[in-house]
């Protein structure tokens, strides 16, 4: 950051939580130009103190009122929350972007991935709130875009292996305390989600709607629809909650307009932006949960051809939810903001 740049004033609403959490690392990681750093909460966590730069930062009541002077406010409170105060956040004058999903389908409001779509952001105006996607999506359509502008795509087969922080620190604890219970010879205690978590897979995240699918399967339809501005691209996902404390796990299964090889997608991904190519199985390099935590880059491997299809590709690819899944995706939208519209 140099002297005399712009600086910011940025509020995290919901900086208690695992995304602002990340969200206060990202800012700083990235050195991002602030000159105020507002983080909100619950009234359970007013007063709060929380460390950034090594200086403590109070935690005050997230309100229709906290926003004043306040540039951009980060939201990850919840979809609740963003309904409740975003407008008002906007009204004050900041832009929001919302980590939620309350706002990710309004036509009105721009979603954006800045490696796919950063032309979207112009549509800030209409709310004043920029909707930063579901984490499963993200990171999928990091690796997807230059196929897309490459040969184009018909059809995607998604399966997720999605981690216990995605659902946030509560499911974390939940995680942590089964395998403590089980290596204990205890029972385990499941309150978060509606099955033990631990050594299980639900196939399950978030409701359930009623044409059988989930609303997590169903935003990686919509949203990738929305995002790659094409509703045609045929889209069916499963979406599995498994014992990883962070890092999603992606198999995508492409069927592409026309034919590209094996080695041309890793070619192509080789450079692509925020993707990182971990593809040698001689050497048993391929993308793990355990080496995506802390990374801001989505790692990409096990690229190979579907030789049931004429023009199919699998990929494996994974990314820390919270990172580029959540709290750098936002982090990102406000770089692209202050560069291109601020
Ligand atoms: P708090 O810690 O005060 O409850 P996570 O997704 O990790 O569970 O984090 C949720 C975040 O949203 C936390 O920062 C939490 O604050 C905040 N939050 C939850 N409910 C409210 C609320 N009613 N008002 C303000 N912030 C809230």
């Amino acid at each position: 950051m140099s002297e005399n740049q712009k600086k910011y004033n940025v509020a995290i609403a919901g900086a208690t939580g695992a995304v602002g959490g990340a969200m206060l690392d990202v800012l700083d990681r990235r050195d991002f130009p602030l000159k105020e750093l507002r983080l909100l909460a619950s009234e359970r966590s007013v007063g709060k103190k929380l460390l950034f730069r090594g200086e403590e930062i109070e935690v005050q009541l997230l309100s229709k009122d906290a926003f004043k002077d306040i540039d951009i406010a980060l939201f990850s409170a919840g979809a609740t929350r963003s309904f409740d105060y975003a407008p008002a956040a906007a009204a004050a004058g900041a832009v929001v972007i919302d980590n939620s999903s309350a706002y990710r389908m309004d036509p009105d409001v721009p979603l954006v991935i800045p490696e796919v779509n950063p032309h979207a952001i112009a549509q800030y105006t209409n709310r004043g709130i920029i909707a930063n996607p579901n984490c499963s999506t993200i990171q999928m359509l990091v690796a997807l875009k230059p196929i897309l502008d490459k040969v184009g795509i018909k059809r995607l087969v998604i399966s997720t292996y999605q981690a216990v922080s995605g659902t946030g620190a509560k499911a974390i604890e939940e995680l942590d305390s089964q395998v403590k219970a089980y290596a204990a010879g205890k029972s385990m205690d499941a309150s978060v989600y509606p099955h033990q978590i631990a050594f299980n897979c639900l196939p399950h995240i978030d409701s359930f709607l009623e044409n059988g699918y989930t609303k997590e399967e169903m935003k990686m339809v919509n949203e990738t629809r929305k995002i790659f501005e094409d509703d045609s691209i045929g889209i069916t996902a499963t979406t599995v909650r498994v014992p990883v404390f962070y890092g999603h796990s992606e198999s995508v299964n492409i069927e592409t307009k026309s034919k590209i090889t094996a080695a041309e997608v890793k070619e192509l991904l080789s450079s692509a932006p925020g993707v990182k190519l971990v593809d040698n199985t001689d050497d048993l390099k391929y993308p793990m949960a355990i080496d995506c935590a802390g990374e801001f880059e989505t790692l990409v491997g096990r690229i190979r051809e579907d030789e049931s299809i004429d023009n199919g590709i699998n990929l494996w690819v994974v990314s820390d939810n919270i990172l580029k899944g959540a709290a750098l995706n936002a982090v990102q939208i406000a770089e692209t903001f202050i560069a291109e519209y601020k």
